[in-house]
């Protein structure tokens, strides 16, 4: 007869949680939060995203003691501000919405948080570009000057870590600097390195209104059909002293995840992204698939590609359900 039979460690929970290669916890999760200067009090449903939610200051408050009941203590914060200009002056304002929620948080949770901020342009440029536009086109080194006020910024408010989502060339080398310059060369950077130009990203350009109002991000953000030039821009982010570098979108991307983990020694990050959460919920909705099931699946095969770290918007029910027994 056989020999192997796989099956024989597969029988019960007990043994499938025993021989489990891969585990998921609250520490390696990351939850991105929008804060809405526009908003006094409460906060507002975003309809691409059901469960997902705008905050105003206050309501950010009441949704950070919730989190910390779950354990989840790493976050992501985007900002919308009330004004948007062609140069995103609200961006690196010290009274920006992002700067304020940071003090907030401070002020009333200490570092009970890890804080971690998105550091672009496109939500707030009246233009929905990530940068400054010249001659139609957003132009790399003066959009690097921008950017690396707003991580400064960002530093100088509170932020743990600062996550440039622009994708110029260069941005890595000159956050570094400047961060380092104002004092703040313990920051690390996560870099969004291989971020690809995505119609997944649909629901969160509804969520903080920042579609672009001209064109496309194909002239920065990635051609989804490159490969190789994923791992070119994993070098050039570990060589401009890049602390963390990221895959985005998740799903459809997970051979640079695996080449990703393979070519790095810093932590590789996944963000699972808008559009890959809103088809999950949506066939949820409808009951054509079982929303735990599925999204612990799909978390899994972010570990499985060599994620150690997933920044989700499932990671509150995640968080939930890790609670409970994973049979
Ligand atoms: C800003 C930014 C985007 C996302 C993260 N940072 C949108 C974009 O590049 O258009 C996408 C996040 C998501 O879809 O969940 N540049
Ligand atoms: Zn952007």
């Amino acid at each position: 007869m056989f020999v192997q039979r796989p099956r024989r460690l597969r029988r019960s929970p007990l043994i499938r949680n025993l021989v489990r290669e891969h585990r998921l916890h609250q520490a390696d999760l990351i939850f991105p939060l929008f804060i809405d200067e526009n908003l006094a009090d409460g906060s507002e449903p975003i309809g691409a995203m059901p469960g997902i939610v705008r905050h105003s200051l206050n309501s950010l408050l009441w949704e950070l003691e919730n989190l910390q009941e779950l354990g989840l203590h790493n976050l992501l914060l985007f900002g919308l501000p009330s004004h948007k200009d062609a140069v995103a002056s609200q961006a690196h304002a010290e009274d920006g919405i992002v700067q304020q929620a940071l003090a907030k948080i401070r002020s009333h949770f200490g570092s009970a948080f890890y804080l971690i901020t998105d550091v672009c342009n496109c939500e707030y440029t009246d233009h929905g570009h990530c940068g400054i536009i010249v001659d139609q086109d957003v132009h790399n080194d003066k959009t690097l000057e921008l950017l690396a006020r707003t991580a400064v910024s960002h530093a100088q408010a509170g932020a743990d870590m600062v996550a440039p989502s622009d994708m110029m060339d260069g941005r890595v080398a000159i956050l570094r600097d400047e961060l380092d310059e104002a004092g703040f060369e313990q920051t690390p950077i996560m870099a969004y390195t291989s971020k690809f130009a995505s119609a997944y990203y649909g629901p969160f350009r509804e969520a903080v209104d920042s579609a672009p109002q001209f064109g496309d991000r194909r002239s920065y953000q990635m051609d989804p059909a490159n490969g190789r030039e994923a791992m070119r821009e994993v070098a050039l982010d570990l060589a401009e002293g890049a602390d963390i570098v990221m895959v985005k979108p998740g799903l459809a991307y997970l051979d640079l995840v695996w080449q990703t983990r393979q070519m790095s020694d810093v932590p590789v990050a996944l963000y699972n992204v808008s559009g890959e959460y809103s088809m999950v919920k949506a066939a949820a909705e409808k009951g054509w698939v079982n929303e735990r099931q599925v999204v612990l699946e799909n978390f899994y095969s972010f570990k499985r590609a060599g994620a150690d770290m997933i920044i989700s918007y499932h990671s509150k029910d995640v968080a939930l359900w890790l609670k409970e027994e994973l049979g």
